[in-house]
């Protein structure tokens, strides 16, 4: 199996979250109410899964292995649109935690949440098709079949870090 295999998994279920939003924002509507316990979730999702475990395997192996190849100036000009859509990512979701905090404490944000679940909810799927339609194929194509199972070996040995990084994390969260 080629490396982009699992990525594409794991884009699927983001997609999957990401279509829980509308229904979420619908209620948040009717209601008047934020359920903070789903946009929790929703948080510990894109942060944990989207950001930590997807987009840390794409920037740590696969865009580090990129940097040693020669690109064509059309994958570099992707990589580095990529890279920057991350970052992007993960300010919507920082803010999004922001209002949500508000909404705790009495602040009326819940048209500002759902303004940044909507956002989430439009940004992904192109930056998932950037990646599935322009980019993952096309790239494997810098690696030999050897780079391509060593790559694919370190994405499985990432993945297994990545239960005992979050746990450690939530127990140290609730020490401090
Ligand atoms: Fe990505
Ligand atoms: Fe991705």
């Amino acid at each position: 199996m080629k490396p982009i295999g699992p990525m594409m998994w794991e884009h699927r279920l983001i997609e999957k979250m990401l279509r829980m939003f509308d229904g979420e924002i619908i209620k948040i509507n009717e209601n008047n109410k934020v359920d903070t316990v789903f946009i929790d979730t929703a948080v510990d999702f894109i942060k944990t899964y989207a950001d930590r475990t997807h987009h840390g395997k794409e920037e740590d192996i696969l865009f580090r292995d990129l940097a040693k190849k020669k690109l064509s100036p059309e994958h570099a000009r992707i990589v580095n649109e990529l890279i920057e859509e991350h970052k992007y990512a993960r300010k919507i979701v920082g803010s999004l935690v922001a209002a949500k905090e508000r909404y705790l404490t009495g602040g009326d944000t819940s048209q500002e949440v759902i303004g940044y679940l909507k956002e989430l909810a439009r940004f992904y799927p192109h930056h998932i098709e950037k990646e599935d339609k322009h980019f993952f194929f096309p790239c494997m194509d810098y690696f030999t079949s050897e780079e391509q199972d060593a790559m694919l070996l370190e994405f499985y040995e990432f993945d297994r870090k990545m239960i005992h990084e979050k746990y450690k994390k939530v127990v140290e969260g609730l020490k401090a």
